[in-house]
């Protein structure tokens, strides 16, 4: 579609969740007199960092070192992780996180003042900060938003689009990023398309767990900044690597949506998994037991289901006691009595969800994507942090480290935007109806367990769900289903070409890891699948 109107900025900025926020904020502080324009498809604190319950792992323990985050990280990751990217995450991170609590996050302390951690998964060392026991994305959201606030009423140049769809990227005659199309749905001059001009692009859109029919993301979760860098030529990897959370509330048969999590941070504190039948399972499986990194978790789980034809197990916390469970864990104890589950006198029922996506879009050390232009900070991008599987509370960090960097990057250079050679391209719009079909085919063919025949009925159902009996209006739903079946489309290739079981990348009938064949990344592009 032709945008009808058009705006200005020197950066425009994606997303609003840790990464987008903290890339604007550093931004604007780098770059005094910069214009900075935050867009975001909701509201400002719509996005999965106010989910984030367990906290944001850093090395702040003296007797933790970043050489032990760095090893714990790459463990968690199986051979595929960049160690600069990791060696940058675990150095740069402490600092990372006073900025924000420069910005106004408070997080929760010790009797003494010092900051107090905890544990999760595959962490050797206590190294978790959180805030408000296990409500620690929402603080960190809460802060942020506050911060852009004032950064506006102070004279800041931070400017923000609310309710605003990203569609495309324009580029310029020489292949460089120069904008953004996006659907606005709001009042007045700015509503229908649009497009933004700036001298660079700022992707921060989160992850793609939508893509299946039961996720710990919210609605909002639908891969668009995968999707528009796939329509855009730009590298995107590792997209087979999605992790599934071990623990998140079974809510009963055919449930679907974004589903409650039960943080890591509970095993962390002593929870344990047991099936239905109260034996601990995890003991035999991991020397760390249920502090196993999350893949190795997850397919215990789900393997123990298998066997004793079961939908859920149980994690039993019952002996953390009524007071411990309201000061430690209040958000999750008070979703489990909603749900009509007391942890304090019964095991809570679990089962792994889609989570996070481990791959995204490709970038540097500094946060540039293969397009001129371009940048992808926080679940969007595949930094190399993360490799075949994301170690717990390292995501809302890696958030904060590559903002810090994409910042001075964006500062460090003259910005000015080219001349677009077209409007972008959002084109065979999919009916959005076909959404519950593609989830529930993902979730049965392409979630925790697969194969090769699983996943080419997967890609089966992904090219009949393109065809559409009518022309589709473009509507947000319209474009989000679109965007939906792309990334499913080449998350589905990925997963197909991996021809072995790494992290959090499953295959039943190649169960080993093969350093051999598959020590290195796949990359997709749209051509290749050919949408
Ligand atoms: C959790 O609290 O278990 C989630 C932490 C994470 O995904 O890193």
């Amino acid at each position: 579609p032709e945008p009808g109107w058009s705006v200005q900025a020197d950066v425009v900025v994606v997303g609003s969740g840790i990464a987008g926020l903290t890339v604007a904020l550093r931004y604007a502080e780098l770059a005094p007199g910069a214009r900075v324009l935050v867009v975001t498809k909701d509201v400002l604190s719509s996005g999965s960092t106010r989910w984030a319950q367990g906290g944001i792992a850093a090395v702040l323990d003296p007797a933790d070192s970043p050489a032990e985050h760095l090893s714990d990280t790459l463990v968690a990751g199986v051979g595929l992780c960049d160690v600069r990217a990791v060696r940058a995450l675990v150095t740069e991170g402490p600092a990372a996180l006073r900025l924000l609590m420069d910005h106004g996050a408070r997080f929760d302390r010790e009797p003494g003042g010092e900051l107090q951690l905890t544990r999760e998964g595959g962490h050797c060392r206590d190294r978790i900060v959180h805030a408000g026991g296990d409500a620690t994305g929402a603080e960190v959201q809460r802060a942020l938003v506050e911060a852009v606030a004032a950064s506006a009423s102070t004279g800041g140049r931070i400017e923000v689009i609310e309710h605003a769809l990203v569609l495309d990227l324009l580029k310029d005659a020489s292949g460089a990023a120069c904008g953004i199309t996006l659907h606005v749905m709001g009042e007045g001059a700015r509503d229908g398309v649009g497009a933004v001009r700036a001298g660079a692009v700022v992707l921060a859109t989160g992850g793609m767990g939508q893509v299946y029919e039961a996720t710990t993301n919210p609605v909002v979760s639908t891969g668009d900044g995968v999707a528009l860098a796939l329509r855009a030529g730009a590298v995107v990897r590792d997209l087979e690597f999605v992790q599934f959370h071990p623990t998140v509330l079974w809510l009963g048969e055919g449930s679907t949506g974004q589903q409650p999590l039960i943080s890591e941070a509970v095993r962390g504190e002593g929870a344990l998994l047991v099936d239905g039948a109260g034996e601990r399972f995890m003991t035999g499986v991991h020397d760390l037991a249920e502090l196993a990194p999350r893949d190795v978790v997850a397919k215990a789980i789900m393997r123990r289901m298998l066997e004793t034809g079961a939908a859920h197990v149980y994690l039993d916390a019952r002996h953390f006691g009524e007071k411990r469970w309201r000061s430690r864990f209040p958000t999750i104890h008070a979703i489990c009595l909603e749900h009509g589950i007391d942890p304090v006198r019964e095991p809570i029922p679990v089962a792994p969800a889609a989570h996070y996506a481990s791959g995204g879009v490709h970038t540097d050390l500094q946060g540039r994507t293969s397009v001129a232009g371009l940048y992808a900070c926080g679940e969007v991008a595949c930094t190399g942090v993360h490799g075949a599987n994301r170690l717990a509370s390292n995501s809302l960090l890696e958030g904060l480290v590559f903002a810090e960097r994409i910042a001075a990057d964006l500062a460090s250079v003259r910005l000015a935007p080219g001349e677009p050679v077209d409007d972008g391209r959002v084109a065979g719009l999919v009916d959005p109806r076909a959404r519950p079909r593609v989830q529930a085919r993902m979730s049965a063919g392409a979630g925790v367990l697969r194969s090769g025949r699983s996943l080419s009925e997967v890609g089966q159902s992904l090219l009949d769900a393109r065809w559409t009996p009518v022309a589709v209006e473009p509507c947000t739903e319209a474009w989000e289903t679109t965007n939906l079946l792309t990334v499913a489309t080449a998350l589905v290739a990925a997963a197909r070409a991996r021809e072995e079981t790494r992290g959090s990348h499953w295959r039943e009938d190649f169960p080993e890891r093969n350093d051999a064949w598959w020590l290195g990344h796949l990359d997709v592009t749209l051509a290749e699948e050919g949408l």
